[in-house]
């Protein structure tokens, strides 16, 4: 216990006195919860002073301190249902009522703030601190734009306290980050202590340039009588006041209501423009609030209901490689298992030597992984402090992990790979994966499982072979009866019949994805055009480089590739006849784009692919040969440079009726 104590204290003069912590925060509420538990099982040594009786850290130095005239309290966490439900029946108990009306709110992940107002006028803001005393930092929030300087309205109290958060909001976090890589200056790790060390500056002018807001929560000093009955109301007299109060604010009744709050708030925590962990259930009224009362560190009739952690630590136990269907070797980071985001996380991809190098990750290391949302499970960086002496540089081997083949890294995109193609039996299997998936020929059932056993035992080495497959063949395999095995036999069956585009996509050439394989579906209409045309032919088409023509030439050259290709025509795949490209009539079709500046209703990666797709060619920078120039808000050079060599430049709005005729006449 005493450890743990000390471990915690660590952690906390990290957090709050340095906004600089080396463990997530799910971390960090483990190993409290792991103290709080063994404090309810061994009473006697519980002190008075341990961190779970406390609250942050005692106030800097640096500033003046500023002693709170009603503590500042921190909440109690509930991390399951069941604990919610529990909260909700102490309460029920202790008032002796059926329901409660809760008021309900996110959970924001900044700082909390005291604001002192007398006569409308901000006089004072202070930190929480140690929830007893905290820092003077009134000349810092005047420079928050949200924060009132002066309240608004009438019937405010002489004097009383505003308590809420300070926070940034992500697009303002990720700009002071690149301001500050820009500058050569330290990084923040993540919002909240981007805002806790922007509000904590002793220049007031550095706090200003920060991209800061605040949202207010309840109440600090306030003069009893002209309290109103509910936290909603008095939320709605700080609206009226002006002080912001959070759009998300609800009222609602009983552990239900609450819980079906914390479900809607966790699948629509991404599309909030600011970190929330979780959500806030507090008793509405404020007579029930005083009957329930206070423990040491929280009130009893507010609890905080955290979504699972996105960002947890663990080690790494090895990086593996892993060889793609195009042969890159993809390093893999093989976790020690641990939950996060919602599940339990063991491998995260490392993508490629490069960036191995870059985050310097290395084997043994303790790194914070982040798993957000249906985002891939990836590594955040290391945590150097923990690195162990024995901790090991990665090194890409230089043979393949697989088929021994030897490595090449093709230069450009310092990608290693493996130099034997689909002689190399890891690479044979994604490619017949990639075939088999739903995008591509849409042969449901043939996944992971099935593929792997029907290469080892040597029933199928091409794709091709797929369509010898019968029935018998399938049925003995491992979770395979007669009747999935006819139901994929039917399935395979029914791939026969598809799409040029589809086709091409499937064959899975290097770099050849969805959209470059419908527009050269498109432009050259029969599979012996594409096989025939020529590196430089190919280059004309819309969205393919030179890299691009020249893996698909090669790719149709390879005697293999086409006695592939010819055993697939011969198992009866055939598509419809592509019909010719509107051409003439698509205005847009052969043309050449360039996207610069932001747009409102898409982003840019989206504009591209909508140009791509009508046939249009988008290019990175502004030349003679640019047809247009698209300009979104805050263009810069390029839309200088168009406008010096009289390229046509257009507006989004423009740009969105180029695109809205463009598909009309398509259609
Ligand atoms: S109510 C008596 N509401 O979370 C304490 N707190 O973990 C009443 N926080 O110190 C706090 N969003 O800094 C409340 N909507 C919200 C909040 C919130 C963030 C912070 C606050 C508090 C900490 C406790």
């Amino acid at each position: 216990m005493q450890a743990l104590r000390e471990e915690i204290e660590a952690h906390n003069r990290r957090y709050y006195q340095h906004d600089e912590p080396i463990i997530s925060d799910s971390e960090y509420d483990r190993l409290l919860v792991e103290l709080q538990t063994l404090e309810r099982r061994y009473r006697e040594f519980a002190y008075p002073n341990s961190p779970t009786q406390r609250i942050g850290a005692p106030p800097s130095q640096a500033f003046a301190e500023v002693l709170h005239e009603v503590p500042m309290l921190s909440l109690e966490n509930a991390f399951t249902d069941e604990a919610v439900n529990a909260f909700d029946l102490r309460i029920r108990e202790k008032l002796e009522r059926d329901q409660i009306e809760y008021v309900v709110e996110p959970k924001l992940d900044g700082l909390a703030v005291s604001l002192l107002y007398e006569n409308g006028l901000l006089v004072r803001g202070a930190t929480r601190g140690d929830g007893r005393s905290g820092e003077d930092v009134t000349h810092n929030v005047l420079t928050i734009a949200d924060i009132p300087r002066r309240l608004a309205g009438s019937g405010f109290p002489e004097r009383f306290e505003v308590r809420g958060e300070v926070f940034m909001p992500h697009a303002g976090f990720a700009a002071l980050n690149e301001r500050a890589l820009a500058n050569g200056e330290k990084l923040f790790v993540n919002p909240r202590n981007a805002a806790a060390g922007s509000l904590r500056q002793l220049d007031p002018a550095v706090t200003a340039t920060r991209p800061l807001r605040f949202l207010c929560y309840g109440y600090g000093s306030f003069p009893e009588r002209t309290l109103p009955d509910t936290l909603q109301q008095l939320m709605a007299c700080f609206r009226q006041w002006g002080l912001p109060v959070s759009e998300h604010l609800q009222a609602v009744l009983g552990a239900e209501g609450c819980l079906s709050y914390y479900r809607r708030l966790l699948a629509g925590r991404h599309e909030l423009p600011y970190d929330i962990d979780g959500v806030v259930y507090k008793v509405s009224r404020f007579d029930a609030q005083a009957e329930m009362g206070f423990v040491s560190r929280a009130p009893r009739w507010a609890i905080a209901h955290k979504f699972p952690a996105e960002e947890a630590t663990t080690t790494v136990l090895a990086i593996d490689v892993q060889v793609g269907r195009t042969g890159a070797l993809t390093p893999v980071a093989r976790l020690r298992p641990v939950f996060v985001g919602g599940a339990t996380v063991t491998n995260a991809t490392l993508h490629n030597a490069d960036e191995i190098r870059r985050k310097d990750i290395r084997i043994g290391d303790t790194v914070v992984v982040r798993r957000a949302g249906d985002v891939i499970p990836e590594v955040v960086k290391p945590i150097l402090e923990k690195r162990p002496a024995a901790a090991r540089e990665f090194i890409m081997p230089d043979r393949c992990p697989v088929c021994a083949s030897v490595v090449e890294i093709s230069g450009d995109e310092a990608i290693a790979r493996c130099s034997a193609e689909l002689s190399c039996p890891a690479q044979r299997r994604e490619a017949i994966l990639h075939f088999a998936s739903r995008r591509a020929m849409d042969i449901d059932g043939l996944g992971e499982k099935l593929v792997d056993q029907l290469l080892e035992s040597g029933r199928i080495a091409t794709v091709a072979d797929i369509y010898r497959l019968q029935a018998d063949d399938v049925a003995g395999m491992e979770r395979m009866g007669q009747k999935s095995a006819v139901n994929l036999i039917n399935a395979i069956g029914k791939s026969r019949e598809t799409t040029l585009a589809r086709f091409l996509y499937a064959l899975g050439i290097r770099e050849v994805g969805e959209v470059t394989a419908a527009n050269l579906a498109r432009h050259l209409q029969t599979l012996e055009n594409i096989m025939q045309a020529e590196s430089d032919a190919l280059q004309d088409f819309p969205d393919i480089g030179p890299t691009m023509a020249g893996h698909i030439a090669t790719f149709f050259r390879q005697p293999h590739n086409r006695e592939v290709i010819q055993a697939l025509l011969d198992a009866g795949i055939s598509w419809p006849e592509v019909e010719a490209p509107a051409g003439t009539a698509s205005l847009l079709a052969g043309k050449t784009f360039v996207l610069t500046g932001t747009l409102e209703s898409m982003t840019r990666d989206e504009a591209r692919q909508r140009l791509q797709r009508l046939g249009a060619k988008v290019t990175g920078s502004v030349s003679a040969k640019t047809n247009y120039v698209i300009a979104g808000t805050d263009a810069g050079s390029k839309l200088d440079k168009a406008l010096a060599l009289g390229v046509p430049t257009l507006d989004e709005t423009a740009f969105l009726g180029l695109l809205k005729g463009d598909v009309d006449q398509d259609l």
